[in-house]
């Protein structure tokens, strides 16, 4: 086994983030290197162990565990989900998550997702026909969700994730946003204050929460996406948290809400 570092700078004008606990060490074969695809300008990769935190990488797939050796490692699966979701057919006349962002069978809508986390709601958006361009601020959580990226690009689902989805290490509002992002749909998933789940996927959120903290900022996000040229924001929400300003409309469901604000 070889170990080898990741130390994340301190840009925070640029990620808007205090990255001082986010190193990690990335654990090898001793025969492997750093993949490519997980090199990025904004990652600096160093040869001293930094950290209790480890991301593993069997060769072929990058996952995260946190400083006990017996939590199961995470790692996320675009695949699966994309066939889970193509299995349900889903009503999009019923979906509360459809209607809050404004998808029907007749339009195909634009989504920058500034909170990608485990691109969960990214990939239920692409298969309700959105195309998604996910934006993600912690740099782990970033490189396990490229790592899932790559390793999608190499079955079946390659063209369609290419066409529709994209990727990139940012604070969703420092992104550069073009003509192109004009009249799409700002969907934003903070991390929440409560535990929303507390079923199965428990023990995974639990590590996802410890690795991301909460994203107290949220408000800010709001602030500047208001102020872009998107045709509605969407801020998933607890049912048990209060309110931001006026929501155009609310959608809710059994445990979030999505309240939804026409620009
Ligand atoms: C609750 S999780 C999002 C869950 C996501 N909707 C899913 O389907 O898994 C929040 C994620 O958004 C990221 N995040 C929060 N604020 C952000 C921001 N301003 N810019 C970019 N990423 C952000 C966090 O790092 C975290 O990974």
């Amino acid at each position: 086994m070889f170990i080898i570092s990741i130390e994340i700078p301190y840009k925070e004008d640029h990620l808007q983030y205090n990255f001082s606990m986010f190193k990690v060490n990335l654990v090898l074969n001793l025969n492997d290197s750093v993949p490519s695809h997980l090199i990025h300008e904004n990652i600096i990769w160093t040869h001293e162990k930094m950290s209790q935190n480890s991301l593993y990488w069997n060769g072929k797939q990058l996952s995260f565990r946190p400083l006990n050796e017996k939590a199961l490692p995470i790692f996320f699966d675009f695949p699966s989900k994309l066939s889970y979701h193509a299995s349900r057919q889903y009503n999009l006349k019923k979906e509360i998550f459809a209607k809050a962002i404004g998808i029907n069978q007749y339009n195909s809508i634009k989504i920058l997702d500034g909170s990608l986390g485990t691109g969960k709601d990214a990939m239920l958006l692409l298969s309700f026909g959105a195309r998604v361009r996910g934006i993600e601020r912690n740099p782990i959580v970033y490189l396990l969700l490229k790592d899932a990226y790559h390793l999608a690009l190499k079955g079946r689902e390659k063209h369609f994730l290419k066409e529709n989805f994209s990727l990139e290490l940012s604070a969703s509002h420092n992104v550069k946003l073009s003509q192109d992002d004009d009249q799409s749909v700002f969907y934003f998933d903070p991390m929440f204050k409560k535990m929303r789940n507390k079923s199965k996927s428990k023990k995974e959120m639990e590590i996802f929460k410890y690795l991301v903290g909460i994203d107290d900022d949220y408000q800010d996000v709001l602030t500047w996406a208001m102020e872009q040229k998107f045709s509605r924001v969407v801020l998933k929400r607890s049912i048990h948290d209060d309110k931001y300003l006026k929501p155009t409309a609310s959608y809710t469901g059994n445990t979030v809400r999505y309240d939804m604000y026409s620009l």
